[in-house]
């Protein structure tokens, strides 16, 4: 069986330095990988070049496939199937829209349903990555919910578009401890349930542990080992 996602050779270089030389991974359909490695490693680098998001400042090669499909590493087209969170993705979300409108609005895209739909869809997917009071939240813009509440509506507009790969770049690092495991719970549960492979890039061993069953390491933009638990 093929790979759901295969990377192979990539290399990143910016104002004439290689950042990443040779990277390779792959991630079968409903496996979780994580990617992890000291900071600075190039691991962000390595999930930017995957999800064509790297942009101009970059210099990119690689062999890149989802499923049958090749990519360009240096353009973000032909994603569909794929969906990422990040540490800061709280910054993606509209601060002047409130975070049930933008649900609704990725649910109406994908599922091509009326609004009232979309708007059930919504608190339903809220619901899902243990918002609680969904109903009342829905309501509110981004500024107004914690850091913690802001990550889950990220996970939630990720999952919306039911994708086949979840990539999760340091998802919870920015949150406390106690919020930290508790949004981990829920991305396990999350894909499980739905057998969403996953690819996540933490420094944070104990989280690679237990949101994946083996791990790519990398140092200073190489492959430098892999552990399967
Ligand atoms: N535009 C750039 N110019 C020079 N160096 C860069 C640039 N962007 C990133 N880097 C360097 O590339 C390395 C890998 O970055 P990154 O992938 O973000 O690491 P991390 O593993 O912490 O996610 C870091 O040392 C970073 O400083
Ligand atoms: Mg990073």
């Amino acid at each position: 069986m093929q790979p759901l996602l295969t990377l192979d050779d990539l290399v990143v270089a910016a104002s004439g330095r290689r950042l990443v030389d040779g990277v390779g991974l792959h991630v079968d359909a409903g496996e979780r990988v994580a990617l992890v490695g000291p900071s600075g490693a190039g691991k962000s680098l390595t999930v930017g070049a995957v999800l064509g998001r790297l942009g101009a400042a970059y210099d990119a090669t690689a062999r890149l496939r989802l499923g049958d499909r090749a990519l360009d590493v240096a353009r973000p087209t032909g994603r569909d199937g794929l969906a990422a969170v990040h540490q800061a993705s709280a910054v993606a979300l509209n601060p002047v829209v409130a975070v049930g409108t933008q649900l609704a609005l990725v649910v109406r895209r994908r599922r091509r349903c009326g609004r009232a739909e979309a708007r059930r869809s919504a608190v339903a997917l809220l619901r899902a990555v243990d918002l609680d009071d969904a109903e009342r939240l829905r309501r509110r813009c981004p500024g107004e919910l914690s850091g913690g509440q802001r990550q889950r509506v990220c996970l939630a507009l990720a999952l919306a578009s039911r994708p086949r790969l979840l990539i999760a770049d340091e998802p919870t690092t920015a949150l406390d401890t106690v919020t930290r495991r508790r949004t981990a719970d829920t991305l396990d549960r999350l894909c499980a349930q739905h057998g969403t492979a996953l690819l996540l890039v933490t420094h944070d061993v104990q989280v690679a542990r237990d949101l994946c069953t083996r791990a790519v390491r990398l140092e200073a933009g190489r492959v430098v080992g892999e552990d399967a638990w």
